[in-house]
């Protein structure tokens, strides 16, 4: 897969791009991150992309000729365009494989005030990592890629996400380590005993207790095999 991403501020991507999981991957050639200065695609010798709202107000605003530039220049038939934008549709784990399965994301970032209305034109999908507004769409640019590297084949392994969190619509189960005891709290003794169909009936059950309890939402459209249904009465009694 290959990720472009659009910004005002390239450096800001430097240790993203040069750390753990996602440093990997791209040295495996599993995915392939450009990130892309907007500079270049400015008309003036100074380098200008931005330029005070029209109609008066604070901040400036990306200009709309800029971004078409820069996405006539790097995308094609294949780029899928995604706006960073805090009036996006929020982001989720479903939006995520979405994404994975695409050839090509580009990954537009805002600065400042933001970007000239006429943008949303040009985009395929406009994104929102949270209800709350942050200086620019750089940090959105690197959860967003984050999130989908990780599910990539050969990132890592399929074992490690399959039961993470929302991965498949549930919350995950209570992970522990050693020390099995630690100041009066001790390991669940069925995570001990090496009995791995016991261990998976707890992880299932305590898997849906969080969720029942934390976010019991995600539960709402759930169809639920038989066994699910069991364990989540199983819960509601066990927490009357
Ligand atoms: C300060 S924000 C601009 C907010 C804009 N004036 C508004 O009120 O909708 C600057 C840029 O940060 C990015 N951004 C901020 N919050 C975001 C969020 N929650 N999700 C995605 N992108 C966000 C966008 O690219 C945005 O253009």
């Amino acid at each position: 897969m290959k990720i472009k991403i659009l910004t005002l501020f390239p450096d800001m991507f430097n240790g993203f791009l040069s750390e753990s999981i996602i440093k990997r991957a791209i040295d495996n050639n599993v995915v392939d991150v450009e990130i892309i200065d907007y500079r270049i695609y400015s008309n003036d010798k100074h380098n200008h992309v931005d330029d005070t709202p029209c109609g008066g107000g604070a901040g400036m605003v990306i200009r709309c000729d800029v971004i078409d530039r820069a996405i006539k220049a790097n995308c094609g038939d294949s780029s899928y365009i995604c706006l960073m934008t805090p009036q996006g549709e929020r982001y989720n784990e479903e939006i995520t494989k979405e994404l994975a399965k695409k050839d090509e994301i580009v990954l537009i970032c805002g600065h400042y005030e933001g970007f000239d209305e006429r943008v949303r034109g040009y985009v395929d999908r406009e994104l929102s990592i949270g209800d709350y507004v942050l200086t620019g769409g750089e940090i959105p640019a690197m959860a967003i890629s984050d999130s989908v590297i990780r599910l990539l084949d050969n990132a890592i392994k399929e074992e490690s996400y399959k039961d993470d969190s929302y991965f498949n619509g549930l919350l995950e189960y209570p992970q522990y380590t050693r020390p099995v005891e630690y100041n009066g709290k001790t390991v669940p003794e069925v995570l001990l005993n090496g009995n791995h169909k016991l261990i998976n009936e707890y992880r299932l059950k305590e898997s849906l207790r969080k969720t029942y309890l934390r976010r019991p939402d995600l539960l709402e459209n759930r169809v639920l095999t038989k066994e699910e249904e069991r364990l989540l009465n199983e819960i509601k009694k066990e927490e009357m």
